[in-house]
């Protein structure tokens, strides 16, 4: 198996540490972001795409195809029911999307210039033993299916270009330790499910330029950490704005930036 490193040729770096802290936003924050934008927003000037995006009706998922929509590129929402994204994406706010369950997501992913892959069951919930099983083979699930999908286009039709979801839980968690890029996957079991969900992803076509990005947590007012979390003793891995988290998904869209890209 391939491992991450082997693929990586460019690692666009944005700090992620581990603190204990109480839930605010460090003033620093919004430093680092703003100067961060600038760079995403560089990506407005693209060409026009078309993008299928699984999870497009979770947190992040609905803020991306917002972006996307309003950039005026085109959207395909690949997700398991039809009636609800309708819900979330009414035809009268976005026009021109194209919503798709599983039995067409073939069709929407071949002439797709990029599949944006960010479905899962939320972590956020009590973990048993079934939810943990569940957490773990619904983001393996859909990416196979994806990356399969994504190989069995023929030339021409084929997307260039696979961003899929992954999470700073990959290095385990600590309350003394920082990681970085470098540092190696954990021991527990949210890094066990990095560890697989990213081998999925690594399985896709060699030819089609495959950007990992470890999230970290995201903050926004309508969901994410801001809508399920206590503010008090809480973890943080970096925070981040439910706006960062889109505007850098849609430049890993369009920029040449391979290998894993960490959030
Ligand atoms: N939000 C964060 O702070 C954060 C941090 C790190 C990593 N991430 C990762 O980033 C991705 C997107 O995060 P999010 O907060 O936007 O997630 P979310 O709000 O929970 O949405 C995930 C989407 O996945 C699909 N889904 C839910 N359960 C599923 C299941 N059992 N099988 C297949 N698909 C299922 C749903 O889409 P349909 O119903 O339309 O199919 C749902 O809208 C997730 O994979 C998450 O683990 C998020």
């Amino acid at each position: 198996m391939e491992s991450v490193s082997n693929r990586v040729t460019t690692t666009l770096t944005w700090s992620n540490s581990i603190s204990t802290s109480s839930l605010q936003i460090p003033q620093v924050f919004s430093i680092r972001c703003t100067k961060r934008l600038r760079v995403c927003c560089a990506s407005d000037r693209t060409q026009k795409m078309t993008v299928s995006v699984t999870g497009a009706t979770g947190f992040i998922g609905k803020r991306l195809v917002q972006r996307l929509h309003a950039d005026k590129h085109s959207v395909r929402v690949l997700t398991r029911s039809r009636s609800k994204a309708q819900l979330i994406f009414p035809v009268k706010e976005f026009p021109g999307i194209l919503i798709a369950e599983e039995r067409d997501w073939k069709d929407c992913i071949q002439g797709s210039n990029a599949v944006v892959n960010l479905a899962g069951l939320p972590i956020s919930t009590r973990w048993s033993p079934e939810v943990k099983k569940e957490i773990k083979q619904s983001r393996i699930k859909v990416t196979s299916k994806v990356v399969d999908l994504i190989n069995g286009s023929p030339e021409g039709v084929r997307p260039t270009v696979l961003v899929s979801a992954t999470a700073v839980g990959y290095y385990g968690s600590s309350e003394t330790q920082v990681f970085d890029e470098r540092s190696p996957s954990g021991n527990d079991y949210l890094a066990e499910v990095c560890r697989e969900w990213e081998a999925t992803a690594l399985k896709v076509n060699k030819d089609v330029r495959l950007a990992l990005i470890r999230i970290g947590v995201v903050l926004g007012k309508d969901g994410g950490a801001l809508g399920t979390q206590s503010s008090k003793c809480f973890y943080l891995h970096f925070m981040l704005t439910i706006r960062c988290i889109a505007s850098f998904l849609i430049y890993n869209l369009s920029s040449s930036i391979v290998g894993s890209s960490y959030i």
